[in-house]
């Protein structure tokens, strides 16, 4: 569900027309639905009630700070995997206590700025980095909270490239692992042992891999509480699938009803990390058509966004659905490949794909842009970044202006030898 409509054959993001706010912002430009973002929160909160658990938004899906201050409205927290991130949450003022951080890589600097800003805990995915974050915390006199991130080796069914909790993927611990640094964990005198975490991958469209990682996730709890071990939250990482194209992901309520009963009577404060849950059909990219080419074997509508501003379906051939701002309802239909200008074959946004005929002008949009959209851009083939707007009923603003081309050679110098 989201608020990106057709009233009168025009689109609008909630009650603001989408082609008034182009007038201002030009293209590309995404634009993202405060009140959809919100509207997900809430179903994750409803359908979780009676757990009251921390929804910790992960904000590399959408780090917009305005993204961010919305989440932080709705109670939730944050989750990290970097010292950039970190800076993010701290502009936002979120809550410490509500902030989680993971990654396979931090170094002892991010680790050293977490420990100061006293987030909740580090999700922790190798025993030397575990070594790192006790001698970092012992060297700056804190306890440092960790959770250990455990890989459940569990198929998650999604790309190959999202899929993080298979036993050959870089992520978290393999249980054998795990319960041994349990066993010594007296030997990280800084560290306090708190939590559990499981996240097994991206765009999950089925509870049942969830069902399985969590089943053996609260086994190995049993074992190590056996041991002595007390485990104060459960994190269960994000995962939740939406809908690109004709996916039948699960509801947050029928992920709460299938999940659920395996807590039921834990003491457990649960955690969820959802970034795509929450943000993917809340954003569009727009777009203008710059021309039309017609080739002997196919329309290309050579649009003035490109895979610098949304590399999805060049990275992972993702799906993203391609809507006209002013829709003809009686029009003639073409196939089109909606292709970018940057130079790689692989600038694409929709290939052989039924649409409204399109003429240089057109105006079109980009579904499901808002998670993996603006986080993953870049300044390929010298293009600044879009802008971003963030909607809020009647009302919108620019919360991230256009890059301009003098921001594109920022930082860099021509050396003196020359
Ligand atoms: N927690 C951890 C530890 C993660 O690694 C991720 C995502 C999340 C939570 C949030 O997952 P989500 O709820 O959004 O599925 N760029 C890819 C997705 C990469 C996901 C990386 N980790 C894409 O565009 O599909």
């Amino acid at each position: 569900m989201h608020y990106f409509k057709y009233h009168r054959n025009e689109l609008y993001c909630e009650n603001v027309r989408v082609a008034d706010i182009l007038k201002k912002t030009g293209t590309p430009a995404y634009i993202y639905s405060s009140k959809t973002f919100a509207s997900h929160v809430r179903k994750l909160q409803k359908a979780f009630r009676r757990f009251n658990p921390l929804i910790c938004y992960s904000m590399k899906a959408n780090s917009n700070l305005a993204v961010l201050k919305t989440m932080l409205r709705e109670g939730a927290g944050l989750d990290i995997v970097s010292g950039g991130e970190l800076y993010r949450a701290k502009c936002v003022e979120c809550p410490p206590e509500k902030i989680v951080y993971a990654g396979v890589g931090k170094t002892a600097e991010e680790i050293a700025e977490a420990l100061r800003y006293g987030i909740l805990f580090f999700n922790v995915e190798s025993e030397p980095e575990l070594e790192m974050i006790d001698r970092v915390a012992r060297d700056l006199r804190k306890l440092a909270r960790v959770s250990l991130r455990i890989n459940p080796d569990v198929d998650p069914r999604t790309h190959h490239h999202i899929a993080t909790g298979k036993k050959e993927s870089k992520f978290g611990l393999d249980l054998e692992t795990a319960e041994k640094i349990f066993r010594k964990r007296q030997r990280f005198s800084s560290v306090s042992f708190c939590a559990i975490h499981v996240h097994i991958g991206s765009q999950i469209l089925f509870s049942d891999p969830f069902v399985e990682a969590f089943r053996k996730t609260l086994a190995f709890i049993d074992e190590i509480e056996k041991r002595g071990a007390k485990i104060e939250y459960l994190n269960l990482g994000g995962g939740l699938g939406v809908i690109y194209c004709d996916e039948r992901p699960q509801t947050a309520q029928e992920f709460a009803k299938k999940i659920a009963p395996l807590f039921a009577g834990r003491k457990l404060r649960l955690i969820f990390e959802p970034g795509r849950f929450i943000v993917a059909n809340g954003g569009i990219l727009c777009a203008r058509t710059l021309y039309v080419k017609q080739t002997p074997t196919k329309n290309f509508a050579i649009v003035d966004a490109a895979m610098n501003d949304l590399i999805r379906p060049s990275l992972y051939d993702a799906y993203h659905a391609v809507w006209p701002l002013e829709k003809k309802p009686q029009g003639a239909t073409a196939i089109y490949d909606v292709v970018g200008p940057v130079c790689e074959s692989g600038d694409f946004f929709a290939k052989g794909r039924e649409l409204q005929k399109m003429k240089a002008g057109d105006a079109v949009a980009i579904m499901t842009a808002g998670a993996y959209g603006f986080t993953m851009s870049s300044n390929y083939n010298a293009r600044p970044r879009a802008c971003e707007v963030l909607v809020h009923g009647s009302r919108w603003e620019i919360v991230r202006k256009r890059e301009a081309l003098e921001d594109l050679a920022a930082g860099e110098t021509i050396p003196d030898f020359f």
